[in-house]
Formats: structure tokens, sequence, C-alpha cells
């Protein structure tokens, strides 16, 4: 079986690394695989975005699957064409593709489909998006609709500078085309969790709740991120939760989608905030999280790969909840990014891990920005590596991904030392 994974980040290796534990057998590739990845796959040289490239090579290898881990080239279309083709590829078509790729569609159908979420209004003019914003409240939330690299997300703290936000998306070009059309929205209170959902485009399976920590500052402070560490699971996510989050969440927004002409075949990945009245949507992506993947796959126990074929071969999924097996315990991702992250850089340093580090099975050292140079790993991006530690209890996972962390070594090596501090507070608030 030949089985290509489009992407070179922490969540690709991730898929490659579980891909690699369901078929040992499989010859496995990847698209500019980075450093860890290019020990698992072959490196097939076409950009992520290179839709008739990889569309050509797919054909011409006869690779029975294509899993796409990033939301560029599903926007783009690479699955619509792999299709075409006759190509079994996991993720969404273009159309589908829109629920994270256009912020103001993704709400327009969830306002129709009667999805909880932010009370919200869209705009391209910035004159009218600045009376909207003064006859609100602050705090609130000013979203550039198009894809911003996890950037496009401003939560502003005064009216003033709510303004000054919307203002320099619709006219100052900030974020480019994809802040001709701005979506402002309430500010949700509560905590957050992401839920993946693999889905035919009617069923949907669940896999296990995970948290994100999206700020680059311990205790949550300073700049938005692509995430700087993930654990999973959240003690407090209830079945009664989960079957909310299936009911009010996935199975209205699929059906939607299914309607508007978009049926939706991949993971449908649910950003969520939890209120007093339950579960309410911040957003969704069409593809797996970075670094949530780093967390949720290492605690599947059965086969991905047996999740996947079904969905991306245009059947139906005949598994749901019941027939997944986890592993008990926890697992937590601590992201060592480069200094200066997630303002400019360098690039291009040594990367040292010491052989004696990667010897645990339940510490899994996830490249993400990192290439080969001359034989060895240098950095190659702001998230270098995500360290995941797996342990049947979080503290134990947490003690491992902090020892794995603290073993990456390169000028500028940053990371969190705090990844799981909620949950972390709720069992020292139970504990008797
Ligand atoms: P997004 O790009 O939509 O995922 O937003 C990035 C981050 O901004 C989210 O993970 C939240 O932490 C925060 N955020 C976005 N929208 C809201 C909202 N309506 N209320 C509170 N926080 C939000
Ligand atoms: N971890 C957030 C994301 O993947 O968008």
């Amino acid at each position: 079986m030949k089985i290509l994974v489009v992407g070179g980040g922490g969540r690709e290796h991730a898929l490659l690394w579980k891909l690699r534990e369901d078929r040992p057998d499989a010859r496995l590739f990847a698209t500019r695989p980075n450093a860890g990845m290019a020990r698992v796959a072959e490196g097939v040289d076409l950009a992520p975005t290179d839709v008739d490239g990889l569309s050509t090579w797919a054909s011409g290898e006869e690779i029975d699957l294509v899993v796409v881990g990033p939301e560029g080239p599903l926007a783009t279309g690479l699955v619509d064409r792999l299709r075409t083709r006759g190509i079994p590829a996991f993720g969404p078509t273009a159309t589908a593709a829109r629920i994270e790729a256009s912020k103001a569609f993704s709400k327009d159908l969830m306002a129709r489909a009667g999805v909880p979420t932010a009370r919200y209004r869209t705009f391209t003019d910035a004159d009218e998006a600045e009376a909207y914003i003064r006859k609100g409240e602050a705090p609130v939330v000013v979203k550039a609709s198009g894809l911003a690299a996890g950037k496009g997300a401003v939560v502003c703290s005064t009216i003033d500078e709510a303004v000054e936000t919307a203002r320099e998306m619709l006219e100052g070009g900030a974020f480019g085309d994809a802040g001709e059309l701005v979506v402002v929205e309430e500010f949700m209170h509560g905590e957050e969790l992401s839920v993946f959902g693999l889905t035919d485009g009617e069923k949907v399976l669940t896999l296990l709740p995970s948290q994100d920590h999206k700020r680059v500052g311990e205790g949550d402070t300073g700049p938005n991120t692509g995430g700087m560490g993930a654990y999973a699971p959240l003690s407090l996510v209830t079945p009664d939760l989960m079957r909310r989050v299936r009911e009010e969440v996935f199975l209205p927004t699929l059906e939607a989608l299914a309607r508007a002409g978009a049926p939706f075949r991949g993971v449908l990945y649910a950003g969520l905030m939890l209120s007093e009245a339950g579960p309410r949507v911040v957003e969704f992506n069409c593809r797996f999280g970075d670094p949530e993947a780093q967390v949720v796959l290492p605690l599947l126990e059965s086969s991905l790969l047996d999740l996947m074929l079904p969905i991306a071969s245009g059947g139906s999924l005949e598994m749901d909840e019941r027939d997944v097996r986890w592993r008990s315990g926890a697992a937590l991702t601590t992201v060592v990014a480069s200094r200066g992250y997630p303002g400019d850089y360098v690039k291009d340093l040594p990367i040292d891990l010491p052989d004696a580090a990667t010897s645990d099975p339940d510490v899994l050292f996830f490249h993400a920005g990192t290439r080969v140079d001359g034989g060895r790993p240098v950095t190659a991006g702001g998230r270098v590596l995500a360290v995941t530690g797996r342990g049947t209890t979080l503290q134990e996972a947490r003690d491992r991904s902090l020892r794995g962390a603290a073993a990456v070594n390169f000028d500028g090596a940053h990371f969190r030392r705090d990844i799981g501090w909620r949950e972390f507070a709720r069992s020292e608030a139970t504990r008797p």
C-alpha cells in the first residue's frame, strides 16, 4: 500500500507516525518532509498547493491514499482534483473547505443551521464596521474572513482597538485578500476545547477532546501563535457534553453543508467555547488541529487508516465511537519554538537532539519547522518541534513531555512549562 501525506509540519509528522504504526509495511511518501518526517517517509519535491503536480504524480505512482494535512491545499481544491483522477483522498473538497477558508460562509451556515455560536455581522466597508462596533460593547472580536495562518482573529479589549483593527483589515490591507471581508463578533467567555469529527458527510465519529494553548507565554499571556502545546483528554468533558457536541454542533453543520451542495468528507475540527449554556462554536477547521493531532493520535489505539479509508474512497463510515479503542491515560505536547516567534525569527540553526532522549517510547518527538541540511537537522520555522509525552496520568505525560522538550537544543529554543495548567488546576480544586 502506498500513502502520500501532504504537508510538512508537526501534525503531518504525527499523521505519518500513526499510519506507520497502523501499517508497518506501507510505503509512505510526504511532500517536502521535515527532518523527522524524512526518516519515516520518502520525499516528494512538490509544494502542497501544487494541485496539478501532485495529482499527476499520485496518479503515476498509483497512490492508494492521499491524506491532506493543511487547509491551504484543501481550499485550493487538491482533493477535488485527486477524486477526479480516482485517487482516494482524505479531506474535504474546496467548496466544503470554505467552512474554514471563509469565516463569513461558516458563520452564515451556522446561523442557518441553528448551531450555537457568537453573535456577529460581516462587513466590507470600514465605516459600517465602525458604526456597528461603536454600538456594541468591548471586548469584541474582529476577524479577517479568509485564511490567515491562524492569526486573523483579534480579541480587542476596547472599542477603539476594534475600530482600528477592522480599518487595518478593510483599508490597510492587513492580511491581504483575507481581510477584505471582516467578521465582527461577540466575545465569548469560557474554556476552549477542540473536538475532531471524522465524517463521511453524514455520519460523524468524534475523537478524544483536547485543549490547545494559543498564547506564546505562560499563564496564557502574550500574542497568539499557531499553538504552543496541547493535552488530551479533559476531565471536564462528560459523555453528555460529547453527545451535545455531536447533536448540537456536528450533525446540524454537516447537514447544512450537504444542503448547501458542499458535503464534507474528512475531519471537521470544532473549536468550541464551553459556556454555562453549553458548547458554542468559536470556529470550524477543515483538518486536524496542530498541535492537537500530536496528542490525540498518540492515544488512538485503533487503526486511523481503517477509519480514513472508507471516507477517502467515497464510502460510508461504518464505525462509531464504541468501535474505537483508546489507550488509557493522557498525552501532553510541548512546542519548542524559535526565539522571537510568533514575531520574526531566524532559521537554519543547527538542532541538537541527544539519542538518549529519544529512547523512551512514551516520549515522541514530532518535528514541525525543521529540515535536513548537510545530513543534520536545522530549524526551518517558528514552531520547531512538538514533544509529546504519554502517561497513565496527565502529570506523568507532562513530566515526559518537559523532559523531552528540555533535551532539544538550538540557539534561542523556548517553550511553555505550563501546558495543561487548567486541568491541573481542576484536579487541585477537586482534591479532597
Ligand atoms: P480563530 O482564528 O477564530 O480560531 O480564533 C483564534 C482564537 O481567538 C480562538 O482560539 C479564541 O481563543 C479567540 N477567539 C476567537 N473568537 C472568539 C470569540 N468570539 N470569543 C472569545 N474568544 C475568541
Ligand atoms: N491548534 C489550532 C489549529 O490547528 O488551528
